[in-house]
């Protein structure tokens, strides 16, 4: 999209908004049967493909939004950076240009807010209940506050998968990290985590990824099923290690000032439409990473690799630094309490 068609796209996406807000103010406004002619807008930017858990969440949820309002209020999704790319979507939600982002944990970092960095931890989930442990408890309660700062409202904690490692070479030993440089989102914790292998990190959005795999700009990357998939990725990286080793999950994330001024009924429709999505995104993101991963398989250009037991824990090893590392950086509390929370389930199966 040209600079003109994004500001245009913004621009009206504003008037729209306000002149439903004008409605809503005077009481024109029923949830159950709005004015379509002039409907809420609401701009939902994210860099992935529909296919994906997050993508399919996206789209369930202006579904619902817009079955629930008959149309009042409409959710415009912009999937696979058509609008924004990863750190512009964030700066977009905080001028007004777009109402609701889903960004990864990993990119929060920037707006100064690294304790959600805390998921990329290598190796600190066994599976999706430890997982929940943490975002349905304190933990997850404690970092949606943190948004607050920054002007901005979490809605919901929606699920991804666990990640898996890939390069231009095969990946079994930590020692054949050294001296790759490989891709990763802009946290500081994934930093450690390549160095910590003896790789060069290289921070850049989703949508040049490909490209710079391609052109080996980069030699690897990191990523769940879904994203390796429908990024195409399987098509420059010809060998994936199943490593499981970290988790990338998002958080859906409004402008606060947009949504204080949307009316309280508005705002419950919304609420409910999201608790639903999130239960949408979180039953089908296992089983989308598996069948993308069956997907890669089917294609043939990558070859999969399997880690042993003891093999997974020599990474686990050579990984374990990079915690004392965040703990040095955001303080001991954060990783205490989610140490507790995860508690009695890391020793739960992988990946269920
Ligand atoms: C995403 O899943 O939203 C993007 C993850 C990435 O940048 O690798």
């Amino acid at each position: 999209m040209t600079p003109l068609r994004r500001k245009i796209v913004a621009g009206t996406a504003l008037a729209g908004s306000a002149c439903a807000l004008v409605a809503l103010a005077t009481g024109i406004f029923r949830p159950a049967a709005v004015s379509a002619s002039r409907p809420i807008v609401i701009k939902f930017s994210h860099v992935v493909a529909d296919e994906t858990p997050k993508g399919a969440a996206a789209l369930y949820f202006k579904r619902l939004v817009e079955e629930r309002t008959q149309r009042g209020v409409l959710v415009q999704v912009y999937p696979n950076s058509e609008l924004y790319k990863d750190k512009e979507e964030l700066e977009a939600l905080q001028l007004g240009s777009v109402q609701m982002v889903a960004p990864s944990l990993a990119k929060l970092g920037p707006l100064g807010i690294g304790e959600f960095e805390l998921f990329d931890l290598p190796f600190l989930f066994d599976g999706y209940a430890s997982l929940h442990r943490v975002t349905d408890g304190p933990v997850g309660r404690q970092l949606m506050a943190r948004l607050d700062e920054v002007g901005l409202l979490g809605l919901a904690f929606w699920d991804n998968g666990f990640k898996e490692m890939s390069a231009d070479r095969p990946l079994v030993v930590p020692a054949d990290f050294r001296g790759l440089r490989m891709r990763i989102q802009s946290s500081e914790v994934l930093d450690a985590q390549m160095r910590a292998l003896g790789a060069i990190p290289d921070a850049m959005a989703l949508s040049d990824v490909y490209a710079a795999l391609a052109s080996g700009v980069v030699n690897g990357t990191e990523n769940v099923a879904s994203n390796f998939l429908t990024q195409k990725m399987y098509e420059v990286q010809a060998f994936l290690t199943l490593s499981d080793h970290g988790y990338l999950g998002y958080v859906v994330v409004v402008n606060q000032t947009f949504w204080n001024q949307l009316p309280g009924s508005v705002r419950s429709v919304l609420d409910e439409a999201m608790k639903d999505a999130t239960r949408f995104a979180n039953d089908i993101a296992k089983s989308e990473n598996d069948a993308a991963l069956d997907r890669v398989r089917k294609e043939g250009k990558t070859q999969i690799i399997e880690l042993s037991p003891q093999q997974r824990e020599a990474w686990r090893a050579a990984l374990s630094s990079v915690h004392e590392g965040f703990q040095r950086r955001v303080g001991k509390r954060l990783l205490e309490d989610a140490y507790r929370a995860i508690g009695s389930g890391r020793t739960e199966a992988r990946r269920s």
